[in-house]
């Protein structure tokens, strides 16, 4: 009885992957739909990249001005305190300079009220919303992410925040009407559903003025940069931790070494005999 009982069990089982397999395919026309015209991102060349990857400080600074000037206005960077700037090169005098450049929220000493006060460097990048109904409402219900990880957090990390970035386009005219952009959602097809809430926020050269001695700020460098400051959020301890690997490498090799030459020396006796 187990056995008859065991077996349709497993007929079962059987018959769901089968169905599986064979509908999938047509399962929803919609998805074939958005990978026909999702794009792969685009390669982009970081001085992070590889195992001996350092970071170009200069484009770090660069970077964190576009994300200041353009990107902090919608999204926070909450993992990110300043003091930590000091992996970009700054010092000391002009950490607390920024810092205390950005208002964050505090609370009146004397009353216990709810107010804001001027930055130190023990303190986060402040939001620019309150909270998630606020950044809601101001941005046509779709949420703004927190850009602290996000190079980690999405497919592509960032090669895919600068493709994203650089990748609006007009609408293809051979795009079904049901994937057309809707009111408040601009077309991308580095997109994973080919349609964001976010409006293209590096639109003209020159939006975010360098110092002199940087390339210049076109679109294209100005995402390139934002995209390498968002690597450096994401994982600011990347050259310490690529330093740390090749020693223990080094190490690796040297007791291998040693550890050939003691094997000799203690069978040297025993196999002369
Ligand atoms: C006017 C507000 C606004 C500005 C300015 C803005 N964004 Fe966005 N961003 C959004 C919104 C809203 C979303 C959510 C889009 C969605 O889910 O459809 C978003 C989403 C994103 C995403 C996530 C896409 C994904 O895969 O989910 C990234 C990355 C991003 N923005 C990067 C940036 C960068 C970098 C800048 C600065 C150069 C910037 N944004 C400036 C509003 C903004």
């Amino acid at each position: 009885m187990v056995r008859i009982l065991a077996f349709f069990v497993g007929l079962g089982f059987v018959a769901a992957l089968i169905f599986s397999i064979i509908v999938t395919p047509f399962a929803s026309t919609e998805e074939s739909v958005t990978e026909e015209f999702h794009k792969q991102p685009k390669t982009l060349a970081l001085a992070s990249d590889g195992p001996f990857g350092r970071y170009d400080k200069q484009q770090l600074q660069r970077g964190m001005q576009v994300y200041n000037e353009v990107c902090s206005a919608c999204h926070s960077l909450n993992l990110v305190n300043f003091y930590s700037l000091e992996g970009l090169g700054y010092n000391e005098a002009q950490i607390k300079a920024y810092a205390a450049s950005h208002e964050v929220p505090g609370l009146d000493p004397d009353t216990g009220e709810p107010t804001t006060r001027p930055g130190l460097p023990s303190d986060h990048f402040p939001a620019p919303y309150a909270n998630e109904i606020a950044a809601r409402s101001a941005n046509n219900n779709a949420l703004p992410p927190d850009l602290s990880l996000i190079t980690k957090a999405r497919e592509g990390g960032a090669p895919y925040v600068y493709s994203l970035l650089t990748g609006y386009t007009a609408v293809p005219a051979d795009l079904p009407a049901e994937n057309r952009p809707g009111t408040g959602l601009h077309y991308n097809p580095y997109f994973a559903n080919l349609n964001l809430a976010m409006a293209p926020p590096l639109t003209s050269e020159g939006q975010v003025t360098y110092a002199p001695g940087n390339p210049k700020p076109t679109v294209d460098q100005m995402a390139k940069d934002v995209s390498a400051f968002l690597v450096w959020t994401a994982e600011p301890k990347l050259e310490s931790r690529h330093a740390i690997g090749w020693a223990a490498l080094a190490f690796l090799l040297i007791f291998t070494v040693l550890t050939y030459l003691s094997y000799r020396q203690i069978w040297a006796e025993k196999k002369g005999k």
